[in-house]
């Protein structure tokens, strides 16, 4: 091949792949390559054409530079298949923001509201002892109350350690290690020994409260309880006490406010009598005060007490009490922007 057809070849050279383009290095500039060859062809050509030749194969050897460097940018854009080339224009992929658990969200709201009236939070051990959970809250040993609460105990022993069955050992606490006038609430979990279904669990978050100071009467807890209602399920929002029992409440009562489904006209949620059952409640029993250190001779003061998944589940209308536990994406995600 003359060098003006290798001029050509060069020119017109045209690649698809890098295994193409390092051929076209190695055939033309590569160490056995042709321009290599024409190089050595040099010695044996006439000394007066040497000088032309020469400079000829020089030109042959930039023009194959050149082209090699031309079509190897090329080559970068063609190296991707034509999906996989990146789109700018295209949404990116979504980043899957968490949300908060409803059961935090139902705890933050009923915080919040009993702040606003001068309620403190404090909290205790999930593990307590015999005393804060039953015998300071007027259970006495081997009293029947004590079975109201399937209580799991941890060593049934002298000491008899068992996880608490409510919040109120909370509050045992706070009576024994302050002095009135005290408000605070108790939010937190607590267990019980109950088959796990739609209805109950074996455990669940309860927020408890307590006011001591002189002269708290039972229509400072109506009141309370009233605005509390009122302030999460809305301003129409209805409250009744029924007389119910607790040890360490006297009188004791159960608090229903009026349907939030179907506005106290009856529908299967409340079982068609238009209310719905919310919290426990009561005045203090004097036993209690005295137990933990307050003389009931000069305070008297109201507790109350309910279940966050129970409020939960009238707010958001939640079936099953088996969701909050379960960790379902489906589930969680309807609460995303409940906060
Ligand atoms: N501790 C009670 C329970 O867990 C609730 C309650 C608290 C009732 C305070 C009355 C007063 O069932």
């Amino acid at each position: 091949m003359n060098l003006s057809e290798l001029k050509r070849e060069i020119q017109s050279f045209k690649i698809s792949s890098k295994e193409e383009l390092e051929s076209f290095r190695i055939h033309f500039l590569g160490s056995k390559g042709i321009i290599k060859q024409k190089y050595a062809e040099l010695k044996t050509v006439p000394n007066l054409q040497k000088k032309e030749f020469g400079q000829e194969i020089n030109l042959l050897r930039k023009l194959a530079e050149e082209r090699h460097d031309l079509l190897k940018p090329q080559l970068s854009k063609t190296a991707f298949p034509k999906t996989e080339q990146i789109d700018l224009s295209m949404p990116g992929n979504p980043i899957n923001i968490g949300s908060h658990h409803p059961l935090s969200i139902v705890r933050k709201e009923i915080i919040e509201l009993f702040s606003t009236i001068g309620f403190n939070v404090s909290e205790g051990p999930e593990i307590e002892d015999d005393w804060h959970n039953f015998s300071a809250l007027n259970f006495p040993k081997e009293h029947p109350a004590r079975d109201m609460q399937d209580t799991f105990f941890i060593n049934k022993s002298a000491d008899e350690i068992a996880l608490r069955t409510h919040t109120s050992s909370v509050q045992v606490r706070v009576m024994e290690n302050s002095s009135p006038p005290i408000r605070t609430i108790s939010p937190g979990r607590v267990y019980r020994n109950e088959a796990i279904s739609a209805r109950a669990h074996c455990f669940f978050h309860q927020v408890e409260g307590l006011y001591i100071d002189k002269g708290v009467s039972f229509a400072d807890l109506k009141q309370t309880l009233l605005y509390f209602a009122q302030e999460l399920f809305g301003s129409k929002t209805k409250i009744r006490l029924r007389p119910s029992y607790f040890p360490f409440t006297e009188p004791s009562a159960e608090v229903d406010i009026s349907c939030t489904i179907c506005s106290a006209k009856g529908c299967s949620v409340c079982k068609y009598t238009g209310w719905l059952e919310i919290l426990g409640c009561g005045m203090v029993d004097p036993n209690v005060l005295d137990s933990c250190g307050i003389d009931s001779n000069v305070f008297s003061g109201f507790a109350f007490g309910m279940g966050i998944e129970r409020i939960a589940q009238l707010k958001y209308k939640v079936s099953d009490l088996r969701f909050y536990s379960e960790n379902d994406i489906r589930f969680l995600d309807q609460f995303k922007s409940a906060l």
